[in-house]
């Protein structure tokens, strides 16, 4: 949460503005920056989003400067206001700081800095570190850094700037990420890749507890010890343009329409001969062999994709799969043992929760396989083996792509490790072959129809989305996606429950999203739709294309391609994005950046 953005080198103020723009996903209630131009050092911040800083900034944004710090914020602690945002100083007005993460000790710190004299101004945690700074600085900032970073429980990225210092800029992490790209003209530190894509290819992610200094033609890196560390360089593939809308009036939709792209990315390579293929596990076939249950972690939509992934083994062999997510399972004593596999699935790779899940595992001698978007994330680094969905930057705050990338890793991974133990499966797979395709020709057909659906349920407070066995999942999924951009009270429930309480809540002014694909539960879902017809809710119930019994009961319908039954979350997970994109667009509502979200969840 919160993005960082820095460099020192050849630059103006508007590059600033400009990183910062390219992470405002991260969070966005206030920006700021900090800069170095003529000896002096100059912080502007503003509530708001980056365009707010852009025009605070007007005027000046062709200024040249030498170095500079900038920071989007997701206010944690204090609220969203001028005095709030980043950078943070100190009291003589010469060091600048931008933070993500929480410093936990922070009371503790500023009450022991205020009775050293210190006077705060903020309500932020970040404050301390500018102070700590200013205590320590003895004309060396590296140092300084290093010290005050002892002193900090909690988590952290930090970039800090001094007006006396025009040569360097430190940067430095704990448990909060931070990449470093250099090129000719200077040398730049971020808080994820995206803005440093146009700077370099090749970058370094920061290791916790390491200091970066960066200087205009190098930068190095040492242990907060002080004790220098070797520069290890990941090449980043991602394209420019996949961070551009486009032509899209919104990330999200931009990214919907990339789908039938990543599920073909994420296949790339790993079918042959009607098999699934893993280079990246294929180490450890004999482990697989033996397994003897899954632990599956993650939040949000990553968790749904978990769920999805349980549902679909279940049909290929009974097995043990237990999906929790990583704020559970983070506390829980878990059963881990060498015939356990964990599966960490994050799209940013960046989560806390499922960073911390994974560090209990390993702390109890468990394998970790990661599932993730973003290459050289800490999860990826921390885990055993990575499986990379190479969906591309996913900007957007609410996960599309990424869903869908994971669910067609995860169906890879559920065959290949049935294969391992007997199983043959050359079907489902040319059946996933042909899946781009599918979902090509459903979106370019159906969007119109399910942006008219949405039209019509635009005024509705309250959805209720049920559905039963792989389809369940997909109910949750569509849930969250409703309520995450449109604001709307959705609300996911397994269609058997609803009897057991939510019924309760049905009337003609609560909708229900039914999905009744045609599969082994469909006459039960045909159940529950006419329970809750009884109830005099409206309907709509998302339908295979040849469906001719549903489509008579209920309100609306959108129909999805016929499909193998285990196939129906690809497409059912569309249908259920492009309606609350619909919603949400209806309403005029800021839909790749929804209030009090922030893409990455990096604090706990
Ligand atoms: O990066 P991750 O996959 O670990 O993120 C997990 C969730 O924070 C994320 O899926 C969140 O629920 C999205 N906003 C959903 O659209």
């Amino acid at each position: 949460m919160c993005g960082i953005y820095g460099f020192i080198g050849e630059g103006k103020v508007e590059d600033l503005v400009n990183g910062l723009k390219k992470l405002e996903y991260r969070g966005y209630d206030s920006a700021g920056i900090a800069f170095l131009k003529s000896k002096n050092l100059i912080v502007e911040k503003r509530t708001g989003k980056v365009d707010a800083l852009r025009s605070l900034m007007n005027g000046r944004l062709e200024e040249r400067i030498n170095a500079g710090i900038a920071h989007t914020r997701w206010a944690t602690h204090g609220m969203p206001t001028d005095i709030n945002a980043h950078p943070q100083m100190d009291c003589t007005k010469k060091i600048a700081v931008v933070h993500n993460g929480i410093i936990e000790n922070f009371a503790t710190l500023r009450d022991a800095l205020t009775s050293e004299g210190h006077i705060f101004v903020s309500q932020t945690d970040t404050e301390v570190i500018a102070h700590l700074i200013e205590k320590y600085f003895r004309g060396d900032l590296f140092e300084a850094v290093r010290v005050a970073t002892l002193d900090l429980e909690g988590t952290y990225a930090i970039g800090v700037i001094h007006a006396d210092i025009e040569d360097e800029v430190i940067f430095a992490r704990r448990k909060s990420p931070l990449v470093i790209a250099a090129n000719d003209f200077g040398t730049y530190c971020a808080s994820d890749v995206t803005p440093l894509i146009s700077v370099s290819r090749d970058v370094v992610f920061l290791e916790d507890g390491q200091i970066a200094r960066l200087k205009r033609n190098k930068f190095e890196i040492f242990e907060n010890s002080g004790k220098p560390v070797e520069n290890h360089f990941y090449h980043i593939n991602w394209d420019e343009k996949s961070a551009e809308k486009g032509g899209y009036k919104h990330f999200m939709m931009k990214e919907i329409h990339e789908e039938p792209r990543v599920i073909s990315d994420a296949l790339v390579g790993r079918i042959k001969d009607g098999k699934v293929i893993f280079e990246e596990i294929k180490d450890w076939n004999e482990y697989i062999k033996n397994i003897r249950k899954i632990n599956v972690i993650a939040c949000g939509t990553s968790f749904h994709a978990g769920l999805v992934f349980k549902y679909f083994l279940e049909r290929l062999r009974p097995f043990d799969v237990e999906v929790e997510v990583s704020s559970e399972f983070r506390y829980r004593n878990v059963f881990v043992d060498d015939r356990v596999l964990n599966i960490a699935i994050s799209q940013s790779g960046e989560t806390a929760d499922t960073l911390e899940s994974v560090r209990l595992v390993k702390s109890l001698g468990g394998k970790v396989l990661a599932i993730s978007n973003v290459v050289g994330s800490t999860l990826t680094r921390e885990a055993d083996r990575t499986l990379y969905i190479n969906a591309g930057p996913e900007i957007s705050v609410a996960s599309t792509k990424a869903y869908i990338g994971q669910i067609t890793v995860l169906y890879l991974l559920a065959i290949y490790m049935d294969q391992l133990m007997g199983g043959n499966h050359s079907e489902m797979v040319i059946n996933l072959t042909k899946l781009p395709e599918i979902v090509d020709n459903f979106i370019l057909t159906q969007e119109d129809s399910i942006k008219s659906i949405a039209d019509k349920y635009v005024g509705y407070t309250n959805f209720m989305y049920i559905g039963r066995g792989i389809n369940y999942p997909s109910a949750l999924e569509g849930a969250l996606k409703l309520k995450e951009i449109s604001y709307t009270n959705a609300v996911g429930y397994q269609a058997g429950e609803l009897k057991h309480g939510p019924i309760a809540l049905l009337d003609e002014k609560f909708p229900v999203m039914a999905i009744v694909v045609d599969d082994e539960l469909k006459d039960k879902m045909i159940s529950n739709v006419l329970e809750t017809k009884a109830r005099n809710a409206q309907v709509v119930a998302i339908v295979s294309a040849s469906d001719r019994k549903v489509s008579s009961l209920v309100n609306d319908v959108i129909r999805v391609p016929d499909l193998e039954s285990y196939l129906y979350p690809f497409v059912v997970g569309i249908a259920l994005q492009l309606f609350a994109y619909n919603v949400a667009n209806d309403r005029n509502l800021n839909i790749d950046m929804p209030r009090n979200l922030a893409k990455s969840v990096t604090v706990e």
